[in-house]
Order: structure tokens, then C-alpha cells, then sequence
């Protein structure tokens, strides 16, 4: 039965508990336009600049069409990188291979892992997952001594109920063009504007939860104490530094 805000055609914009309710594998429908459109805006400077001294290996959560998984194939000597959608995983494997990069398709809750990471990233992924806590806790044990999980993720705007019909969406992505000229110019500004109005973005914004700047971090920092955090415009980032694991096989990392 449709909740009384489904009804209305309003939706809260960020997220009550730590559930959210987005479908994971909707990328499976427009892999190709994703691509397209985040290959033309994405930088991953956030990324490289919190990177650890130790680069042995690095886990690439949710890689997508693996944007960042290439580009962190310059700085590790071997990157695992996985994601539930086999559609985004072909793109990535066709376009943006390399010696050192692992692509597997599998989703993050079941992903059974013996290695150990310097590093474990992720961006704009989290916020698809059934338990943002409950993966950050299956993670965390998979970083070595040192090693570091950098994270960036969706942060709802506005904290209120609004509604999420499509024409505001489109409202605001036509905003963004002018903007877009400026800094990328027509060409680029008119391939995002056509992308970021699509029915199936748009669709997918619809479904989308995320978490408001204050939640993210009481959530995050629950699970990653002493966790630093970034807010990146509608983004927010976060770096954890793994302690030091006390044994025999402790590795102390930078
Ligand atoms: C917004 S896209 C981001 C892709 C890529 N990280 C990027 O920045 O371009 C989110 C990705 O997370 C993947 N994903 C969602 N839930 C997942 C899960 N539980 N395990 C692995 N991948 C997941 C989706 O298939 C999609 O490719």
C-alpha cells in the first residue's frame, strides 16, 4: 500500500533510520548514458590527495563503469574493483582496463575476501546499500594497519520534506547549464544537461535517499571513530584511518 507522501507525490529527501530505498541495480538500465556523462565532470582529486603512503593494493567499492578504478591504477600497484551491475562492469572492462585492474561483479555484502587493502574507496555507492553501518563494519577488518578508507557520497540538500516531482528536477538541472558553459563549455554543458534530464536519471534521483549532512556524520563516525570529513557541495567525503592491529601480523602503514 502506498504511503500517504506517495499519494501526495512528495517523499521525504533524506533518510529516517540507516535504510535506504533505491534500487541498486538500476544502473543495469543506462550504463551507457552514466558513462558518458559522468566521464565528461568527473575528477577524483578528493581521492588522490588522501591517498596513503603505502600503495600496495586498493578496493574500489561500487567501481561502476571504473572512472576512479583506472585512475587509481597509476597510484597501486594492483586495484580490485567491484559492482552488482555487470552492464557498468563490460564498459568498464572495454574502456578503462589495465594490467593491474580487477574487475569482479559481485555486490559488496557478499563479497568474500581473504586480502588485505592500503586502501578501500568508494564514491557516490553507499548510499544504495541496506545497512550503511553493516558494510562499513565488513569492510573495516579488510584494510591493513594504517590503511585508509576514503569515501564520497551523495548528502540530501534539503533536510525537509519536499516534493520530488520530476519538473524540479529538471528545473534545477537546466540551472546548472549556464554554469556548465562557463567552466566545460557548449559541447560538454549540452551533453550533462541532456543526461541529468533524461527519464531514466531522473527516474533514478526520484528513488534515490540520501542521508542529511548531520546524519552522515553521526552514521559514519559510529562505525569509523575519529573519522575526518569533507562536505563537497552536495557531496559529502570522509577518510578513516585503520589503527594499528596488535600480533604478529600487525603492518604498520603511513
Ligand atoms: C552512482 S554509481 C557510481 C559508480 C562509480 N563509483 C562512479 O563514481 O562512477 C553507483 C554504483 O554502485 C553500484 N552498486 C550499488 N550497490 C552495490 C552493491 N551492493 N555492491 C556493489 N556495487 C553496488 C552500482 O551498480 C553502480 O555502478
Amino acid at each position: 500500500m502506498p504511503s500517504s507522501d506517495q499519494v501526495h507525490g512528495l517523499r521525504t529527501n533524506c533518510i529516517a533510520g540507516n535504510k535506504v530505498n533505491s534500487s541498486p541495480q538500476s544502473f543495469d538500465e543506462f550504463a551507457v548514458q552514466y558513462d558518458d556523462a559522468a566521464s565528461l565532470e568527473r575528477k577524483h582529486d578528493f581521492f588522490v590527495e588522501h591517498l596513503p603512503l603505502g600503495r600496495d593494493s586498493v578496493l574500489d567499492v561500487g567501481c561502476g563503469t571504473g572512472l576512479l578504478s583506472h585512475e587509481l591504477s597509476r597510484h597501486f600497484r594492483s586495484v580490485v574493483a567491484l559492482d552488482i551491475s555487470e552492464p557498468m562492469l563490460a564498459i568498464a572492462r572495454q574502456k578503462r582496463s589495465a594490467p593491474n585492474i580487477d574487475y569482479r561483479l559481485s555486490n559488496v555484502d557478499d563479497f568474500s575476501n581473504e586480502a588485505e587493502f592500503d586502501a578501500i574507496v568508494s564514491h557516490t555507492m553507499f548510499h544504495h546499500l541496506p545497512s550503511v553501518p553493516a558494510t562499513l563494519e565488513r569492510l573495516k577488518p579488510w584494510l591493513a594497519p594504517g590503511g585508509r578508507l576514503i569515501a564520497v557520497d551523495c548528502v540530501a540538500r534539503f533536510p525537509r520534506v519536499i516534493p520530488r516531482w520530476s519538473a524540479l528536477y529538471r528545473a534545477y538541472a537546466t540551472m546548472q547549464f549556464l554554469p556548465d558553459i562557463l567552466q566545460r563549455g557548449s559541447h560538454v554543458a549540452w551533453a550533462l544537461l541532456r543526461f541529468r534530464t533524461s527519464r531514466v536519471w531522473i527516474a533514478h534521483l526520484q528513488s534515490d535517499r540520501y542521508f542529511s549532512p548531520p546524519q552522515f556524520r553521526e552514521i559514519y563516525s559510529a562505525s569509523l571513530p575519529g573519522a575526518q570529513f569533507t562536505r563537497l557541495k552536495t557531496f559529502m567525503g570522509v577518510v578513516w584511518v585503520a589503527p594499528a592491529k596488535s600480533g604478529p601480523k600487525g603492518r604498520q602503514g603511513s
